[in-house]
């Protein structure tokens, strides 16, 4: 890789936004306010602002392994704090992709040091819903559908916050799963009942 290109692409890239619109930067500097909140995947391929056709300034944007939402992750957790509470976005989107290496090696036995805790929590969602998944017999199929999954029970840690739970009962905050498919570079909504989800373990999780 030659490091060069990227600081002569960045070059372009200024001009390009300049392009009759010279105050580009110096509007960007004057501040954020974003109304979405991204929770992605790391993966190369699935570019978060490039896929959604979406501008500097108009997501926020955490990436991970496998695009989890974990309670005892410190970067995730400020991040949907800070995105709530300080930036006040309207929507939080959690988007897996299928072909994720992350869900792919959940579903393996191997011991892969420090990924073992982090991937630990992909192999709880498989538990959670083992019934459903040991129905599906194609395997190819069945790790799709694990990436799916795992986008739902990332959208309910998220709506296992406080941060969520308030905004959701004072602004009518948003929530939703999407998936993103490589293979043709579609991005899907899953419609997840975010609601419906809610109600199930609002008993165990109310917490605003
Ligand atoms: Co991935």
């Amino acid at each position: 890789m030659n490091l060069d290109k990227i600081f002569e692409n960045n070059r372009d890239w200024i001009a390009a936004k300049q392009n009759g619109n010279e105050d580009f930067f110096s509007n960007l500097a004057k501040g954020q306010s974003p109304a979405m909140l991204y929770i992605g995947c790391c993966d190369s391929r699935v570019t978060a602002e490039a896929m959604m056709g979406m501008k500097p300034g108009e997501a926020f944007v955490h990436r991970n392994i496998a695009n989890m939402v974990s309670n005892l992750d410190l970067g995730v957790m400020s991040t949907i704090n800070y995105a709530i509470e300080h930036l006040k976005v309207e929507h939080v989107v959690v988007c897996g992709h299928y072909g994720c290496g992350g869900v792919k090696a959940a579903m393996q036995c191997a011991d892969l040091g420090i990924l073992n805790p982090w991937l630990r929590e992909v192999r709880d969602v498989f538990r959670l819903h083992k019934n459903e998944l040991d129905a599906v017999p194609d395997e190819e199929a069945r790790y799709r559908r694990l990436v799916e999954l795992n986008v739902q029970e990332q959208c309910l840690n998220v709506l296992k916050t406080v941060e969520a739970q308030r905004a959701r009962r004072d602004r009518n905050l948003q929530v939703h799963g999407w998936v993103f498919d490589i293979g043709t570079g579609r991005l899907k909504d899953l419609d997840i009942d975010v609601d419906g989800l809610l109600e199930e373990i609002s008993e165990v999780y109310h917490v605003a």
